[in-house]
């Protein structure tokens, strides 16, 4: 199948060039269940992806006001989360891709989440500044693209940040990177192949 449009895809194309495909995904957490719409040409649509499930369970409560960000936030599942958890907080929910913008607002609509405002990265004032950022950042943009993307939004952070890499793709320099950039890197969990790393400013 090599050479097909379908090869040419990335989760984190602007306007996906596959068709469209609906299906949906059931997210169980002890605390929170939801039903999300997905699609193809969309990061894991088949199912949560496990490095977000951990993220979702592990990461400390999120600010209970103020504004938060998921920084890549594909259909929407950590985005809803920290809206469900945190109702008196906005939620900023940004991606690149169109079509993961599109289902992240409507599953936030189907749960009755009103504090979601999806944006692309433009789209958000540059006078906000985040008070918890949680993120599966997209490591397959490549190193220089990631991180940009992570200097830019974490710049903006005035709290704390919960990022989930897999070890085999770079956490652990993506670790001693952030490190060196000035900001405060902790791990949090390391299980499973991944790793859960707290950034301070
Ligand atoms: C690993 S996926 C995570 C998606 C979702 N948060 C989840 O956990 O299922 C990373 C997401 O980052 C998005 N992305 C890629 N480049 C970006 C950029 N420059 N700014 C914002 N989002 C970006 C991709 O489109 C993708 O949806």
């Amino acid at each position: 199948m090599k050479g097909t449009v379908a090869d040419l895809t990335h989760y984190f194309d602007e306007r996906p060039s596959v068709g469209s495909a609906p299906g949906s995904v059931r997210l169980v957490l002890p605390d929170v269940t939801l039903d999300l719409a997905t699609d193809a040409g969309v990061f894991s649509r088949g199912g949560v992806d496990p490095g977000t499930k951990l993220l979702l369970l592990e990461a400390p409560a999120p600010a209970a006001t103020g504004d938060l960000l998921d920084l890549g936030c594909g259909y929407g599942p950590i985005a809803l989360v920290l809206a469900r958890r945190s109702p008196g907080a906005t939620v900023w929910a940004v991606d690149v891709n169109e079509r993961a913008r599109e289902l992240t607002a409507a599953n936030a609509a189907a749960a009755g989440l009103a504090n979601v405002r999806v944006c692309a990265p433009e789209e958000v004032p540059e006078d906000v500044r985040f008070s918890t950022v949680w993120s599966n950042p997209p490591i397959r943009v490549g190193k220089e693209a990631l991180h940009e993307l992570l200097l830019r939004w974490l710049g903006r952070l005035d709290g704390s940040a919960v990022l989930v890499v897999q070890k085999h793709l770079g956490s652990d320099s993506l670790a001693r990177w952030l490190g060196e950039q000035g900001h405060g890197v902790s791990r949090l969990v390391s299980r499973a192949g991944y790793r859960l790393l707290e950034v301070r400013p």
